[in-house]
């Protein structure tokens, strides 16, 4: 069984190039200034590992953190 995955963007970092949205609608959600915030509290629901995998190596700004639970 894989791991559960939990993900963070880092608003320090997130400059807004949308495409963590573009490539994991369902993890991702875009606020007013067009940064990003993980879904809900991050938990990666299972079968959206590779999305959130996919997000985080293609973010120019490496603002997306991912970790195993
Ligand atoms: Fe921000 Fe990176 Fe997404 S800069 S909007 S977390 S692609």
């Amino acid at each position: 069984k894989s791991p559960r995955l939990r993900l963070r963007v880092d608003q320090e970092k997130c400059q807004g190039h949308a495409r963590c949205k573009s490539l994991a609608p369902e993890l991702f959600e875009l606020d007013e200034y067009g940064n990003a915030h993980e879904v809900g509290d991050g938990s990666v629901p299972a079968g959206l590992e590779d999305k959130a995998w996919l997000a985080q190596a293609n973010c120019p700004e490496i603002a997306i953190e991912v970790t195993e639970e």
